[in-house]
């Protein structure tokens, strides 16, 4: 058992970098085992969990928070290092989806605990089968609430910030430029930019540089998360065309009517997850 446990760290070590790669995957099978996470109080111990080692402590919320699953993909997280991660699974067959957490490794894909197999498999196929298709990807397990948003509200569009064309500099006409024009490269790439005046721009800059918006398009749904670079004069926002505009004006009609209708919020930017470790690490 020790050995074991031995050459799974090591692999591990082995998979760091390969993190980034295997945060989500596509036509995965899903097979159905008794994890007893109810039946045995959500006690990792109780149910001879391996993740037990390291999160039979956690409080109850924790443990109780998602239903469990067994998870196997030579691409991603391994052994210890996947224990208490999240995974948003979908059933590719009928779209139903959920959050599991690991509580151990499979041989190979999800290994769901009966019920939540029981809730995807909606149309029942995935029994008839012995397994589900899914698509999961790794997800936080406590995103942090987000913040004040509007819906609704008119996005226009500029060409004056031309991020792409300028190795991302900040224009000096940008209101944010004395702030963040000096930020490094990847913290300036990071998302697409717009100018932000809608109802929660502060008269102080420092409160609304810098911060990022969850834009989304209320024609196609289409949404994205942007960076704020600079306050304009009326309605909400003012998106680069280039990465802000475009990206979620996927019909073109925005660009047609002079402007989208969106919802927008406050979102973390997650500027301090730098290595793509730290995405596991929540
Ligand atoms: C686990 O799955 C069952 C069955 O679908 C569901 O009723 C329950 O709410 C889920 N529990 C959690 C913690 O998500
Ligand atoms: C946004 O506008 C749509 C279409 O006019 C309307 O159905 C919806 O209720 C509005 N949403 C809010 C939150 O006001």
């Amino acid at each position: 058992m020790e050995r074991w446990i031995m050459s799974i760290s090591l692999l591990t070590l082995a998979c760091l970098v390969s993190y980034a790669a295997a945060r989500s995957a596509e036509n995965v099978q899903a097979y159905m085992v008794y994890l007893f996470a109810k039946d045995s109080n959500w006690d990792l111990n109780a149910a001879h969990a391996f993740c037990a080692t390291w999160d039979a402590d956690k409080p109850y919320e924790w443990r109780s928070k998602y239903n469990w699953t067994n998870f196997g993909d030579p691409n991603g997280p391994v052994g210890k290092e996947a224990c208490g991660k999240c995974v948003q699974v979908t059933n590719t067959a009928t779209g139903d989806e959920t959050i599991v957490r690991i509580v151990g490794p499979s041989n190979w894909g999800l290994n769901l605990d009966k019920p939540v197999f029981d809730q995807l498999d909606s149309d029942g196929q995935g029994h008839v089968r012995g397994h589900l298709i899914v698509n999961y990807k790794f997800v936080d397990c406590d995103p942090k609430p987000s913040g004040p948003g509007e819906y609704n509200v008119t996005a226009y569009y500029s060409k004056d910030y031309n991020p792409v064309g300028n190795d991302w500099a900040y224009p000096p006409h940008a209101a944010c430029a004395a702030m963040d024009g000096d930020k490094p490269l990847e913290w300036r790439n990071k998302y697409g930019w717009t100018g932000y005046c809608g109802k929660y721009a502060s008269s102080n800059l420092e409160d609304t540089c810098g911060k990022c918006l969850k834009v989304t398009n209320t024609d196609t749904k289409d949404s994205e998360i942007v960076r704020i670079v600079d306050t304009c004069g009326s309605q909400a926002l003012v998106l680069d065309k280039e990465t802000g505009f475009d990206p979620i004006d996927t019909n073109g009609a925005g660009y047609l009517a002079g402007h989208l209708i969106v919802d927008y919020e406050f979102v973390d930017c997650e500027d301090e997850v730098g290595s793509p470790v730290a995405v596991y690490s929540q």
